[in-house]
């Protein structure tokens, strides 16, 4: 099983205001779809303050397994998987048979799963002092870099972007 993490964060780390998305980057949100969906058999992990933060109408992520982390061994809800601790999440989605397992945040929860994956998909979202949590820092020396497209502004995407895929190199 793949394990790869997706991200989008401004040039200074910056992934989230007020447990919400700082942009609306109508680009993001469809490649986003695209690579976590992948095939029909993938799971995503994420925390519970991001499980929070969708969208009634997106909750659970469609077709895909919904794995959440949190520590409150009373938590519970339609459609969502509990994991209580990291390995228990990755033995979740291998458990559902996931071809491939995307974390996809928020800042806590990537923190917690850097060391277990072998990509990192960034979207760099070109603007400054967005929010209020940030990725964690991560030692880019160890990773190498290949950047697969540059966006321009527009109607449905607020800010330029780039988007780059980091594999350990
Ligand atoms: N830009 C992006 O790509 C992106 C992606 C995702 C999210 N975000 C943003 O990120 C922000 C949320 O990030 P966040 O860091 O505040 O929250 P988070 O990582 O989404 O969730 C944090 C929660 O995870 C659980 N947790 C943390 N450590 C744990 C552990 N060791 N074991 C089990 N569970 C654990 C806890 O849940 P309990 O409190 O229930 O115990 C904790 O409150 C929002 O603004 C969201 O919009 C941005």
């Amino acid at each position: 099983m793949k394990m790869a993490m997706i991200v989008a964060m401004d040039e200074g780390g910056f992934i989230g205001r007020e447990d919400r998305l700082p942009w609306r980057l109508a680009s993001d949100m469809a490649r986003f779809k695209r690579l976590t969906e992948g095939a029909g058999s993938n799971s995503v992990i994420m925390g519970r303050k991001t499980w929070d933060s969708l969208p009634d109408s997106f909750r659970p992520l469609p077709e895909r397994v919904n794995i959440v982390m949190s520590r409150d061994t009373g938590w519970l809800a339609e459609g969502a998987e509990t994991a209580l601790y990291v390995g228990r999440a990755i033995e979740l989605a291998f458990a559902e048979g996931s071809e491939e397992c995307w974390v996809i945040g928020g800042a806590q929860v990537y923190e917690m799963f850097l060391d277990r994956v072998g990509e990192i998909h960034v979207t760099t979202v070109h603007t400054n002092d967005s929010g209020d949590v940030k990725f964690p820092g991560w030692d880019r020396s160890e990773w190498s870099e290949e950047v697969i497209e540059s966006l321009d502004s527009d109607d449905e995407n607020e800010c330029p972007s780039t988007y780059s895929v980091w594999t350990r190199s």
